[in-house]
This record gives C-alpha cells, sequence and structure tokens, in this order.
C-alpha cells in the first residue's frame, strides 16, 4: 500500500513574520499517520520552521536544488547542503522554473538523480501547457518529460522518487483537473514507469496531482486508484491546508 502524501509549495510568498505565525497556528491542527505531509518553503525560512515543526508530524522539504555538489554557482544551494540540514524533500523541475528559469528536461534529471544521491526524496513535476492538452499533445509531452527526468535510474531509484502532475493550465488558476482528467494521466505515469521498471517499482512510486487543489475537490482527487495525494500551491498557504491534509475526515 502507498501511503498518501500532501506537500505544500509556498513559493516565494510569506515573510518571516507571517510564515512563523502561520506555522503556529497550523502545526497542531495537522496530525496524522495516514499522509506524509511536506512543506515546502523558502530557503530562508527552513531554520525557524524546522524549529517550529520538529515535534509534530510536518516536514519541512525545499522547492530546487542545483545538481552539483558545490562550486562557483551565485545564488544557488546544492542537495549535498539540503541534507545536511535535515531536508528530506525537494521539488524538482517545477513548471515555473522551467519556464521562468529556463530549467531543461536534462537539468531536471541531472537534479533528481542528486537528490537521490543525497537520500532526498525528489518531487518531480511534470504536465502539460494548456495549448499541449487542446491539441491532443498531453499523453506525448507527458511520456517525453517522465522519460527524461528519470533517465538512468534503477528500479529501486523509483520507488524513492515522488512524481507530481501538474498540468500547467491548473496552475493557481482555480481550473482544476476533473479526477478523471487527473487520473487518467497519473494512470498512464504508472504504465510507463511499469513497463520500465517493473510491478514492485509501479506499486511503490508515489504519483502526485497538483492544480488548483482545494479543501472541497482534495478528497475526490486523491482517492483516485492511481492519485497518492498532491502538490498544493495557494492552498497551503491558508489555514484551510489543514483541511486538504484531512481530506478523508
Ligand atoms: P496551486 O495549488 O496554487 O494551483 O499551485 C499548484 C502548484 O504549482 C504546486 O506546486
Amino acid at each position: 500500500m502507498r501511503k498518501k502524501m500532501v506537500a505544500g509549495n509556498w513559493k516565494m510568498n510569506l515573510s518571516s513574520t507571517i510564515a512563523e505565525k502561520f506555522t503556529r497556528e497550523i502545526k497542531d491542527k495537522i496530525d496524522t499517520d495516514a499522509v506524509d505531509v511536506v512543506m515546502c518553503v523558502p530557503f530562508v525560512h527552513f531554520n525557524m520552521i524546522s524549529e517550529i515543526l520538529k515535534d509534530t508530524k510536518i516536514k519541512v522539504g525545499a522547492q530546487n536544488m542545483h545538481y552539483a555538489d558545490e562550486g562557483a554557482y551565485t545564488g544557488e544551494i546544492s542537495g549535498r547542503m539540503l541534507a545536511a540540514m535535515g531536508v528530506k524533500h525537494v521539488i524538482i523541475g517545477h513548471s515555473e522554473r522551467r519556464e521562468y528559469f529556463r530549467e531543461t528536461d536534462t537539468e531536471v534529471n541531472l537534479k533528481a538523480l542528486k537528490a537521490l544521491q543525497n537520500n532526498l526524496t525528489p518531487i518531480i513535476c511534470i504536465g502539460e501547457t494548456s495549448k499541449q492538452r487542446k491539441s491532443g499533445r498531453t499523453f506525448n509531452i507527458i511520456r517525453k518529460q517522465l522519460a527524461f527526468a528519470i533517465d538512468e535510474m534503477s528500479a529501486e531509484d523509483i520507488t524513492k522518487v515522488v512524481i507530481a502532475y501538474e498540468p500547467i493550465w491548473a496552475i493557481g488558476t482555480g481550473e482544476t483537473a476533473t479526477s478523471e482528467q487527473a487520473e487518467e494521466v497519473c494512470a498512464l505515469i504508472r504504465k510507463q514507469i511499469n513497463t520500465r521498471f517493473g510491478n514492485w517499482s509501479s506499486d511503490n512510486v508515489r504519483i502526485l496531482y497538483g492544480g488548483s487543489v482545494t479543501e472541497e475537490n482534495a478528497k475526490e482527487l486523491f482517492t483516485m486508484p492511481n492519485i497518492d495525494g498532491g502538490l498544493v500551491g495557494g492552498a497551503s498557504l491558508k489555514p484551510s491546508f489543514e483541511n486538504v491534509v484531512h481530506y478523508d475526515r
């Protein structure tokens, strides 16, 4: 049985004062063993948030990392540095990084491999644009992005990875994919992993849906057979995140 996961992605939001207040507000409300809960916060808030969450079930994650261990990469932070801080999860290849920072499929793959080397769980994002969906190219795009992202991985590696299907047209738009649309693509992802690595890997890899997840639609999405939880943007900045995590209550 795959354990569900709900990961919040704060993106570049919340001042340290507001982040502290918000984290204190939700920390005792989120209490479940049925779901792995991760809050991916801006790098500068790690220490503070980790301290607040140290005796809770919420883990602190990162939103990006560099694939080199160290070196002349001004402004970057390595997977090794994250691991040394006690971080266990890192979002890789978010569509905003692909779009605004020109991150390529090859870089996404290098980062994911490096995350695994550092015992970090990479939450690898893939997803199509509205134009690609409308022209019937969703499956091809997903197949290609996934193949690149997990290149060079072993059957065991893939069980330590989390894939997040985030259709770009659903991110921050309020236009959530229907549970059928999300399930269809998540099932395709699992099938592709099965074809390449076999049953054990495809049964164990977790596949999340992301894109305008709210407390209202979480249950319908997360109870689909191939959806193992969600990657949540806007709703992870609100007290109602509690209800997304406890979608089953
Ligand atoms: P929203 O939940 O705000 O649509 O963002 C989704 C997302 O990009 C999570 O990584």
